[in-house]
């Protein structure tokens, strides 16, 4: 397996969709901050060996890793905090709201599914925890974080500007190709997700990167767009047992 470069500064480390990591995987993009790392969302878990290995392999040092940007506490893009920071020493965020849920790995993370699936799963704790609104600077990269509630109630998206160009990471928050086919649980409130959709596009991103499908290196907004005007009803499934 292998990373890809996706842009000067991301690049895509983990996403079993891409065979880019192992089953249970969601898209996990890495950025280059200048003598430091970030990273967006941990994956299931089991891919966490893959992703380190594509670290290393694109030539950084994953000891460099200082912060996982948490989008949301679905065990898809959860799984890995434990293993990462162990690895790594990285520090993991996610929203407040969601932090006793990825701390304990509750109801909101869908983990029962997972783990009908058979996985394995530990819980980590979260270092920092944001309400959105706030600015990271990691290395020669500030984020803007922006939370986007709907899918789930405290999701996150983060921005930052390359090139003079808005990179989005949204999470499951917004798909590229203007539709929606993500699984939603408990938490999940459309209203509020539309109302979120309106705030990314506000922000006039040229590339979108999300936690699942494809990702797009220009006309983000456009895609944002389609999205806030079709609008076609998301797959709502809750957690087991
Ligand atoms: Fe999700």
């Amino acid at each position: 397996m292998t990373g890809v470069r996706l842009t000067d500064k991301v690049y895509l480390v983990g996403g079993s969709a891409y065979g880019v990591s192992a089953m249970g995987d969601c898209n996990l993009y890495l950025i280059d901050c200048g003598g430091k790392l970030a990273l967006i969302d941990t994956g299931g878990g089991a891919g966490v060996p893959d992703v380190l290995d594509n670290i290393t392999g694109l030539g950084f040092d994953p000891k460099t890793l200082e912060y996982a940007l948490i989008t949301h506490c679905h065990y898809d893009h959860i799984g890995g905090n434990k293993a990462l920071k162990e690895a790594t020493g990285c520090r993991i965020v996610a929203h407040e709201s969601e932090v006793d849920d990825i701390e304990n790995l509750g109801e909101l993370t869908l983990m029962k599914m997972s783990l009908d699936e058979g996985r394995e799963f530990s819980a980590e704790k979260v270092d920092l925890s944001l309400q959105g609104d706030e600015r990271i600077e990691i290395g020669d990269v500030e984020f803007n974080v922006i939370h986007t509630p709907g899918h789930t109630p405290g999701g996150l998206c983060y921005v930052m500007v390359e090139d003079g160009m808005a990179n989005l990471f949204t999470g499951d928050t917004a798909s590229a190709d203007g539709r929606l086919g993500f699984i939603n649980g408990p938490g999940y409130d459309h209203e509020a997700w539309k109302r979120s959709i309106k705030k990314l596009i506000s922000l006039e991103p040229e590339r979108l990167f999300p936690g699942h499908g494809t990702f797009r290196l220009a006309g983000g907004v456009t895609a944002l767009q389609n999205l806030d005007r079709s609008w076609n009803v998301p797959w709502n499934v809750t957690a087991r047992g």
